[in-house]
């Protein structure tokens, strides 16, 4: 296993339309194998192939996932190797903040589907149906089918203006506390709400 570049935008791989694989073969488990590595390391919620300069269709996704069970239970990583994925059926719209590990240090709000069927195949070949509504999931899988078709969630601002910078908004924050005369437990609540969620938080 290998933790793989990250190519960024503006590296032509991104805007390729990655090419379906045919044989699941010692080559492709490797490059699933270095994708995750390469997630973990990042670290992120998600990684499609062309990210690290293969232009196959493969995807690899780890989101959190709370134990139905047991809502107090730490939470699970719960993780999806799909190859050849297709979004089979969409519904709703949903305003997201959303980052990608090829756009680092930025996030923008973008529209995304509540509900996202996705069909593809496992690692093993095997034909595999993920249903997901409303949650990092699904914003996941569309945002990864998406960069398999050379789409970047950039491409869906109106401007560039609308691209928040990370940093800038961690030091809006610090300005905004040292004039606010609030108790420290009220800015703590304060920074836990502001942080920025999901897939902006990870990138993927
Ligand atoms: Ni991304």
């Amino acid at each position: 296993m290998a933790v793989l570049p990250i190519r960024l935008a503006g590296d032509p791989v991104l805007r390729q339309k990655a090419k379906k694989v045919r044989d699941i073969d010692a080559s492709i488990q490797q490059l699933i194998d270095d994708m995750i590595e390469t997630m973990h390391d990042a670290p992120g919620v998600g990684l499609a192939a062309n990210q690290v300069g293969v232009a196959l269709r493969v995807i690899v996704i780890e989101v959190p996932e709370e134990d139905p069970d047991d809502p107090e239970a730490p939470l699970q990583r719960h993780q999806v190797v799909l190859i050849n994925p297709q979004i089979v059926k969409r519904s709703g719209e949903r305003r997201l903040d959303e980052g990608c590990l090829s756009v680092p240090g930025y996030k923008g709000e973008i529209t995304r589907s509540v509900s996202v069927t996705v069909k593809g195949l496992d690692r093993d070949g095997k034909s595999v149906r993920i249903k997901a509504e409303d949650d990092l999931l699904a914003e996941v899988l569309e945002h990864e089918i998406d960069h398999l078709n050379g789409v970047l969630y950039i491409d869906y601002l109106e401007s560039m203006d609308q691209l928040v910078k990370l940093e800038d908004e961690a030091s809006d924050e610090d300005e905004a506390q040292a004039k606010d005369n609030a108790s420290d437990e009220d800015n703590a609540l304060a920074n836990a709400a502001a942080a920025p969620s999901g897939a902006a938080r990870g990138g993927s």
